[in-house]
């Protein structure tokens, strides 16, 4: 059985018991500053599991594009993604436990189903703890259906708790079902989540608590059955192979298999590395083409790509693709991908071009800094088997080379990298620059510091404003200071309308007309994070970082604001109040590249 008729079939299993088909959402989650990406079925479906009436109705079926970064240093396996697909039908307060677990048995046991042999699945329920009690009802509905008690286990949150997907939301209990992908014949007759054998591929979540900012479990309003079962697993599975030698990832293996003239499973390390590139770049590949697509950058989903592509990249070094003779090597990988999918999602070959171009300029870009980093790298002389925090930041300095790369060759040699020692040298060079621009204000540019100053308050207000109007997705992705104007580029998916514009504008002028005032504290990276503030940019591994807050100053500790307008992390320098920072007006607002727009203001 394809991929593509697994899907269907489980969506009009689904849809024949009562359920309307929906198509999959975006993977970058809306709303939702707490992930990057949509990790989930049930994530953009949140609002309805909370009680919202859904257009389509109670029950609901789908097949969700999903990224996953948590697992990605156990890609290289047979069953461990980045991008995978998630199938999932929907009680939104309607059927729950019994229907749920019943048709979940029928689909994957029954001949109109998968037919997957009884014998060899298995499931875990929940145990009960302080916050919800013992899943007696699952546990007693699975002997109903024929699981023998021996393969039903009781586990803890850790294994059989589901959400929520941020740090409060809908959550519950939850019934995972295993299937043993050893041979037939050694089948244990009991269930051990241990051994690696049993593989999961569905997990039934009972979604009746929210899980509120303190950690307490509320009751919901309603009681929903959130369920997800593994496309790529399951194909495998029923095609007796692993996940990459099913129809979503063959034609890649073998395109990879080709170029660098190697075989699949000849050898662990050769496997390991034709995996990775496959899942990596079809990551991306999804990503860069979603209808709300991100380029590679340096922050955000932007970085995650860049990160999926540069290991993808390395991996291909390894794997000894020769990239003189095949310069297109990635261009063929990427329509490898592309030609799976055509069908299921039509988007990747509408964007084609602009994702070929993407993944290439990147891939190029990498290589150059590879090529010279790897010189580099082999003449760092180490000591006790320690690379040094200086030769990694001199590394990542002098060639763009990532810390990440320089601890996998460095565990490849059996040696370990000094990450405190790394992170010292990168704060004291922040420190360092700083400083240096500090100077330079002073210096030749002293008739525009006070402009550029101004413009760069201004564009705080700029970024918290669009995040009042538009949501908090909106990030920023760049900006651009002269003496006369701003430029700022920020994550969106669609132009802004006149009034969203207006809107902005307004509240920037509020914020000034109160009079707000401006000030820093330099603190612990977490603590901003946790404070809501906005911007991780290169502060990335600083132990401290400056943060900004724009507010209402109750004359006491800097840290009491009564009502904070912004809050980001950046370097400065700032005005001290916005009492003379005149009238902010936008002048301009554009596209700047796929899922970015680029506004242009000035202050009169
Ligand atoms: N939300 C559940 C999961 O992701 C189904 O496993």
């Amino acid at each position: 059985m394809t991929a593509n008729e697994l899907r269907q079939k489980y969506l009009e299993f689904f849809q024949n018991k009562g359920h309307a088909i929906i198509a999959s959402a975006s993977l970058i989650p809306e709303n939702d500053p707490t992930v990057l990406f949509t990790t989930a079925g049930m994530h953009p479906l949140v609002p309805y599991l909370m009680g919202a009436n859904h257009p389509a109705g109670k029950r609901l079926v789908d097949a969700q594009k999903c990224v996953r970064t948590d697992d990605i240093d156990e890609v290289g396996d047979a069953t461990h993604h980045t991008f995978f697909e998630m199938m999932g039908n929907w009680s939104l307060g309607d059927y729950f436990k019994e229907e749920s677990i019943a048709w979940s048995w029928e689909f994957l046991t029954s001949a109109e189903g998968l037919n997957l042999d009884p014998n060899l699945l298995a499931v875990s329920v929940f145990i009960g703890d302080d916050d919800a009690p013992f899943d007696e009802e699952s546990y007693n509905l699975w002997l109903k259906v024929g699981v023998p008690a021996d393969r039903i286990a009781k586990l803890p949150k850790k294994n059989n708790w589901w959400g929520p997907a941020g740090q409060s939301g809908p959550c519950g209990p939850d019934t995972e079902i295993f299937y043993w992908s050893g041979r037939p014949e050694e089948v244990p007759s009991s269930f051990n989540d241990d051994n690696e054998l049993w593989v999961e591929i569905w997990n039934n979540v009972f979604m009746q608590y929210f899980k509120n900012t303190e950690g307490n479990f509320d009751l919901l309003k309603q009681k929903n059955v959130d369920t997800g079962l593994g496309l790529e697993r399951v194909t495998a599975i029923l095609n007796h192979g692993d996940n990459y030698q099913t129809d979503l990832f063959w034609p890649i293996i073998q395109k990879i298999e080709e170029l660098s003239k190697k075989e699949y499973l000849s050898d662990q390390i050769i496997t390991r590395s034709m995996r990775i590139i496959a899942d990596h770049v079809k990551a991306a590949v999804f990503i860069i083409g979603d209808p709300k697509g991100v380029s590679p950058s340096n922050v955000g989903q932007g970085y995650v790509v860049r990160r999926l592509l540069r290991r993808a990249i390395v991996q291909a070094g390894r794997l000894g693709i020769d990239i003189k003779t095949n310069s297109n090597w990635l261009e063929k990988i990427v329509e490898a991908i592309i030609n799976i999918y055509a069908i299921a999602y039509p988007e990747l070959v509408d964007n084609k071009i602009f994702i070929v171009q993407a993944i290439v300029q990147e891939g190029e870009k990498f290589q150059r800094t590879l090529d010279n980093g790897l010189k580099e790298f082999d003449k760092i002389l180490v000591e006790n088997n320690l690379v040094k925090g200086s030769d990694i930041f001199n590394l990542f300095q002098s060639y763009g080379f990532p810390w990440e790369l320089s601890e996998e060759l460095a565990l490849e040699k059996g040696w370990k990298i000094d990450r405190s020692g790394f992170e010292e040298e990168l704060a004291k060079h922040q420190e360092l620059s700083r400083t240096a621009s500090a100077g330079k204000f002073k210096g030749g540019l002293a008739d525009n510091s006070v402009e550029t100053t101004r413009l760069h308050t201004a564009a705080h207000l700029l970024l918290a404003a669009l995040r009042q109007v538009l949501g908090d997705h909106v990030a920023q992705k760049g900006s651009n200071i002269t003496a006369e104007r701003l430029r700022f580029d920020f994550s969106h998916p669609e132009k802004m309308t006149p009034e969203q514009m207006l809107k902005v504008e307004s509240l920037v002028n509020e914020a000034i007309n109160q009079k707000l005032k401006v000030a820093f504290e330099e603190i612990a990276l977490a603590d901003a994070k946790e404070s809501g503030a906005t911007g991780v940019f290169d502060s990335k591994y600083a132990e401290k970082v400056k943060v900004y807050t724009v507010g209402q100053d109750n004359g006491k500790e800097q840290r009491n604001w009564d009502n904070i307008f912004s809050r980001e992390i950046c370097g400065g320098p700032h005005v001290e109040t916005l009492e003379d920072l005149g009238h902010f007006k936008l002048i301009k607002e554009e596209a700047s590249s796929a899922g970015v727009r680029r506004l242009k203001a000035v202050l009169e």
